[in-house]
């Protein structure tokens, strides 16, 4: 219990500069002794000195350990410190912690994911962590499809992943709410690119994005079929400790840190959340 208290030093051996907003950083532990791993949809507590700790997901996949990825959109203190930092630079980080995206579930499934800005985060360590199951041809994910919705081309994040993901077989499909001259891809919401997509009883959907557009697409994905149990979304709450303690991240009788971030729409609908609405 201790140790989930007391930050590890981690050093930042790569900078992604994703967009002007997002930031993802490639740390490494220092102390390479410490026995870490996680699962796609669990999140650490990230911390630099003097400014705070803040909840982040792992925007990577644990196949990729020892190295693990951040994704940071600036928003406060902490993140725009970070957002300063460069290769070589140390941060604390606590955890991970978390359910996870129940990724044991996938074989054999359709997987469709819905994310909107930084929502990619979280979702891009599942996709990567599917992705490498499908090479091993182990209890894999039948198929993969990506809708993601950024405001503005110039906000489009993971650009290098996604041109990876296409290149792999995963049916990419963008949107941005405003286009510039040079864009010639859907124009709309991200609930526009459900449109021209399929839902059968091997669906599993993922959703993550703002709280509006959670909700949007899940009202969406109902309406097209899907069952409460195969849609599955993450919900981001003001945390502090991060691990079941302090209370910060009550939400209806359940903490956000340890019975989520990650939900099935059949547990949400037993809450009182503003993502339904
Ligand atoms: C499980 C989880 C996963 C997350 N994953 C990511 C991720 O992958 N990438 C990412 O960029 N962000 C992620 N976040 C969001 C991130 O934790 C917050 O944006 C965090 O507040 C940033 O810290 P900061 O010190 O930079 O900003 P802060 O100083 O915390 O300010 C950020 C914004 O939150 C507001 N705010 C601050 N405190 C409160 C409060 N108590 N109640 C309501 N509003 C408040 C501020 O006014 C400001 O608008 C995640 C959050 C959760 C819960
Ligand atoms: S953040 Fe402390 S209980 Fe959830």
């Amino acid at each position: 219990m201790k140790e989930n208290f007391i930050p590890e030093r981690a050093v930042i051996r790569e900078l992604i500069v994703e967009n002007e907003q997002i930031h993802t950083i490639r740390l490494e532990l220092l102390d390479k002794t410490r026995p870490f791993t996680f699962l796609p949809g669990q999140f650490l507590m990230l911390s630099a000195p003097h400014c705070g700790e803040a909840a982040i997901s792992i925007s990577s996949s644990p196949t990729a350990l020892p190295l693990i990825d951040l994704s940071i959109r600036k928003a406060g203190e902490l993140t725009t410190a970070i957002h300063k930092m460069q290769p070589g630079a140390q941060v604390g980080i606590r955890g991970p912690f978390g359910k996870a995206f129940p990724v044991e579930n996938f074989s054999g499934r359709s997987l469709l994911f819905v994310a909107g800005g930084i929502g990619l985060a979280p979702l891009k360590g599942v996709i990567d962590f599917c992705l490498f199951q499908q090479e091993l041809e182990e209890e894999a994910a039948q198929d993969m499809t990506l809708l993601y919705g950024s405001r503005t081309p110039s906000d489009i994040a993971f650009q290098e992943a996604i041109k990876k993901w296409q290149e792999q077989g995963i049916d990419c499909r963008l949107s941005v709410d405003i286009a510039d001259e040079k864009w010639q891809g859907t124009v709309g919401l991200v609930t526009d690119l459900l449109d021209g997509c399929t839902v059968t009883e091997q669906t599993t959907a993922l959703v993550c994005g703002p709280p509006i557009m959670i909700r949007f697409v899940i009202a969406r994905l109902s309406a097209m079929g899907c069952t409460d149990e195969a849609i599955i979304t993450t919900l981001e709450r003001h945390m502090k400790c991060g691990m079941g303690i302090c209370g910060h991240c009550h939400l209806d009788g359940k903490l956000v840190c340890i019975d989520g971030p990650v939900f099935s729409l059949a547990q949400l609908k037993t809450m009182d959340v503003m993502e339904l609405g």
